[in-house]
């Protein structure tokens, strides 16, 4: 395990060793909260000792400090090993400097938060300390598992610390109102948010078993993580040794390369550095593209080699690209099949893409 693998799992591990645990005595608390104020209403005593209530509050101000706290720092770690960070120059540098400054806010807003007495206040920190997340949580790096949003642990992080935040809000209305209204908005926010917390645990450990460790991530990534297929041992990269040995054993073959087009690849997104020759070739009644020697692209999860129609692409649908496959190395020569049926002039363009992320890094126009 390298530095980033390690710091990579310590979100997990406050998340089991603190955050859980703390739950659990919240719960425990809330339940003797609750039966102990019904006993004193039916029967005006109860056997459960009177500090229940006020240990429940101070464990969940615990709780709230600690899920806000870990969620941070989960966004934290991914803007800065797969974010903005990643090319810390130019227009970046501002926007890290940017970001950096939200995260102070947000932590800040919820220390006052804390300190802060009347429901004005309380309400606009809870408020900034919300939109704080949320800002973060939307930057580049962060992964949200758009694609289905109803598992997604991003998600469910987001609505588990606002359900806290607020819970820490509104305390003094809890304890102000007669009829119990904001306790039972309380109860029915918290029992959702403990479900929240359930499906963490489960989409935590799902994500944990989907994320390689570094030395892994040059092979899992070359996986269609949407259609959950991955390339099998033939359609790997050959060696230099054994493509130097297949060629010289079939010199023919060798000979009837045609080179048809060619183009240098562009960088399209800042820091996805991507450079190297891409050219069409022909070889027998085949089309193929070939990368060259010089090849090179940032490495990222599910990246895609394609044609495009467009030079910038700026969107990806059945009608404008036709997709040659998984980008089978970061690095180095390499070769791809055209599907038989597609006149390459219709998409001349070679597109390096990351599904995962929606992210172009560089195309080649083929001239
Ligand atoms: C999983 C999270 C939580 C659950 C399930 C939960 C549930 C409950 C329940 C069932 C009660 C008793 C309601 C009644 O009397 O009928 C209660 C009371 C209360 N909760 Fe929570 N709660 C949670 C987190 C929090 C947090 C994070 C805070 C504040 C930081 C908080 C503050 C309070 C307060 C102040 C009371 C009133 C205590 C008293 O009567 O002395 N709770 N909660
Ligand atoms: C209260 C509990 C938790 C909260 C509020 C929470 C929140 C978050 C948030 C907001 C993210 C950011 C998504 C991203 O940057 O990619 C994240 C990422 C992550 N969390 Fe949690 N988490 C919790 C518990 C757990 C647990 C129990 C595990 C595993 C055992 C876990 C494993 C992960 C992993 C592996 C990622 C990275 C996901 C990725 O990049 O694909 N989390 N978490």
């Amino acid at each position: 395990m390298n530095t980033k693998d390690i710091v990579g799992l310590i979100h997990p591990t406050l998340a089991v060793v603190v955050v859980f645990p703390i739950i659990g005595m919240v719960l425990n608390l809330a339940w003797q909260t609750r039966q102990r104020r019904l006993q004193t209403a039916d029967h005006g005593k109860s056997k459960i000792p009177p500090v229940v209530g006020l240990e429940h509050r101070k464990i969940g101000n615990w709780l709230t400090g600690s899920v806000v706290g870990i969620t941070l720092f989960a966004i934290a770690y991914s803007i800065y090993f797969k974010g903005v960070f990643k090319d810390f120059q130019g227009e970046n540098m501002i926007w890290a400097i940017l970001i950096v400054m939200i995260f102070i806010a947000t932590v800040f807003s919820l220390i006052f938060l804390y300190k802060a007495r009347t429901k004005l206040w309380r309400g606009i920190f809870a408020g900034l300390t919300s939109v704080g997340i949320v800002i973060l949580g939307f930057q580049d790096g962060v992964f949200r598992r758009d694609f289905e949003w109803a598992v997604s642990h991003f998600y469910y992080g987001l609505i588990a610390s606002i359900l806290m935040i607020f819970s820490l809000a509104i305390v003094p209305e809890i304890y102000k109102d007669k009829s119990n209204n904001w306790r039972k908005v309380h109860t029915i926010l918290n029992c959702l948010a403990v479900l929240v917390f359930l499906g963490q645990g489960i989409t935590g450990s799902r994500d944990l078993l989907e994320i390689p460790l570094s030395w892994q991530q040059k092979y899992l990534y070359k996986c269609d993580w949407k259609k959950q297929v991955c390339p099998d041992s033939t359609s790997q990269v050959l060696s230099p040794e054994v493509l130097v040995a297949s060629i010289s054993n079939y010199p023919i073959l060798a000979q009837t390369n045609e080179v048809l087009a060619s183009g240098e690849f562009v960088t399209i997104t800042p820091g996805e550095d991507t450079k190297g020759t891409a050219e069409v070739i022909q070889v027998g009644g085949k089309i193929q593209v070939r990368l060259g020697e010089n090849f090179s692209a940032i490495e990222g999860p599910a990246v895609r080699l394609l044609l495009h129609k467009q030079n910038r692409p700026e969107s990806y649908t059945a009608e404008n690209y036709v997709r040659l496959g998984d980008l089978k190395s970061f690095t180095g020569e390499q070769v791809y099949d055209v599907p038989e049926g597609i006149n390459w002039q219709d998409f001349p363009n070679v597109v390096v893409w990351c599904e995962r992320f929606d992210v172009t890094f560089g195309s080649a126009r083929l001239n």
